[in-house]
């Protein structure tokens, strides 16, 4: 299984310093993904994570102020990026569009996309969500070589489970995940809540490839129970 953490906007220098140290002691075979900050970036000193990053330029290196490159990424060894999280779609109102182009820059310097979907509360209890979900997933994959499209990582990421301990039942999961697979040759991830406190529930889940964890990722004594018990 993967297990993709996503810090967001947390950790100052010496505390993710001293957040590292204990991640690293996560004794677990699942597969580690470490997301943190840019500016966390340089300081991940790690034999047991892979590093992520999470949000990439459109653009290549140049006159683009405030951003930061795929090729710059690729420079600090980071293997794996998130791309449209819900977060950046609302508050920086990133579109399809731009996720696509970000996902092309991603592959030109080899760094695999994590991109992120998902429904608001609204979308779904108007029934929307496959509609949503379908719509970011075309226009961010459908574009690209069946080679490239297969490598990107999908994580299912309900908005509104996301940071309000609100989980989907498992047959909600299984329900667009099976949707998303009919399409896409892809591993899919859960994103929202997860803990482990609910991990023993969700791993039931047959159709979840990993899980994509925010308030989590920023505990590393609940996550190696997370570990241990997925
Ligand atoms: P929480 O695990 O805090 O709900 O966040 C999920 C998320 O947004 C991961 O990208």
């Amino acid at each position: 299984m993967i297990v993709a953490l996503n810090n967001k906007c947390n950790l100052g220098k010496e505390e993710f310093i001293k957040y590292l140290e204990e991640l690293n002691n996560i004794k677990t075979t699942h597969k580690m993904i470490l997301a943190p900050t840019f500016i966390n970036i340089p300081n991940v000193k790690t034999t047991t994570l892979d590093l992520a990053a999470q949000n990439v330029s459109c653009d290549t290196n140049g006159a683009h102020t405030g951003e930061v490159s795929a090729e710059q990424l690729k420079s600090y060894d980071v293997k794996y990026c998130i791309v449209g999280h819900s977060e950046r779609r609302e508050k920086q109102k990133e579109t399809n569009e731009e996720i696509k182009l970000k996902i092309e820059k991603l592959f030109e310097q080899d760094i695999i996309p994590i991109l992120c979907c998902g429904e608001t509360k609204e979308e779904r209890l108007e029934g929307k969500e496959k509609e949503i979900i379908e719509e970011e997933l075309r226009v961010a994959l459908d574009s690209l070589e069946e080679e490239k499209k297969n490598k990107v990582i999908i994580a299912y990421e309900p908005i509104w489970s996301i940071g309000t301990g609100l989980i989907p039942t498992n047959e909600q999961i299984e329900e667009i995940n099976k949707f998303i697979k009919s399409k896409y040759n892809n591993k899919v991830l859960y994103g929202g809540s997860a803990n482990d406190s609910n991990i023993d529930e969700l791993k039931k889940c047959k159709t979840i490839d990993g899980y994509l964890l925010g308030g989590l990722s920023l505990k590393p004594g609940n996550l190696q129970d997370f570990v241990n018990k997925l």
